[in-house]
C-alpha cells in the first residue's frame, strides 16, 4: 500500500513509513547487539546516504560503540555508476583488531561495498560485517552480501531517509519512490 506524502513533495509516494523503518532498524540493532557477545564495536557510515540510519542504528545497538566515517565517490553521475569507485574520505581511527560493521544505505552493484570491504580487510580488523537498509540484488554486479539488510527491493530508485536524487529528499522521515507525477 503506498502512501501520498506531503503536498510540498508531490509526486512521491511512500515504500516504507518512518514507523516500519523503525521496526525494521530496532530488530538489526537487537541483532548487531546479539552478534557480539558484549565486545566493542566500531560503526562506520557510508557518508552520505548512510547518516540517518547510521543514527538510528547506532541507538538500537547496546554494546560500547564508537562511530567513524568514510566518502566514497562512483564515476558517473546519476542513477548509475561506471564501475570505478574512489575513497575521497578515509577512516579516522585505525580498525586493525576490531569489530568493524559498515553501515551503507543501499548495496545495488555492490562496487562501493566490494571497495570498502576489500581495503577495510588490509587494516586487519577482526570482524568486518555489513548492514544495509536497503538491498537491490537484481542489480548485483560484484559478488557480495549484507550481514544484515532491513528491506529486500525490486530495480526501483528510492530517496528519503538519507537517500537522495541529485541531493534532494535525504531529509525525508518516509523511504519514498517517484512517480511520474513527479515534477522534474
Ligand atoms: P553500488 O552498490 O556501488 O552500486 O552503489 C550503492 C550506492 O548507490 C548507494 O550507496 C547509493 O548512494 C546509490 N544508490 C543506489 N540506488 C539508489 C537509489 O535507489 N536511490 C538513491 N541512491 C541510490
Ligand atoms: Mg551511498
Amino acid at each position: 500500500m503506498t502512501t501520498a506524502v506531503s503536498p510540498a513533495h508531490r509526486g512521491l509516494e511512500i515504500l516504507y513509513t518512518r514507523r516500519q523503518i523503525a521496526d525494521r532498524v530496532a530488530e538489526i540493532g537487537a541483532e548487531v547487539t546479539r552478534d557480539l557477545n558484549g565486545e566493542q564495536l566500531i560503526l562506520v557510515g557510508v557518508l552520505k546516504g548512510a547518516a540517518l540510519f547510521l543514527a538510528d542504528l547506532a541507538r538500537a545497538i547496546t554494546v560500547d560503540t564508537t562511530f567513524d566515517f568514510v566518502a566514497v565517490s562512483s564515476y558517473g553521475k546519476g542513477q548509475n555508476t561506471s564501475g570505478a569507485v574512489k575513497l575521497i574520505k578515509d577512516l579516522d581511527h585505525p580498525i586493525e583488531g576490531k569489530n568493524v560493521l559498515i553501515v551503507e544505505d543501499i548495496l545495488d552493484t555492490g562496487l562501493t561495498l566490494s571497495y570498502l570491504r576489500k581495503i577495510f580487510l588490509q587494516h586487519r580488523p577482526k570482524s568486518l560485517r555489513i548492514a544495509a537498509l536497503l538491498d537491490k540484488p537484481s542489480r548485483r554486479i560484484e559478488k557480495i552480501e549484507a550481514d544484515y539488510v532491513g528491506f529486500r527491493i525490486p530495480n526501483l530508485f528510492v530517496i528519503g531517509y538519507g537517500m537522495d536524487y541529485a541531493e534532494r529528499y535525504r531529509n525525508l522521515p518516509d523511504i519514498c519512490l517517484m512517480t511520474s507525477d513527479h515534477p522534474e
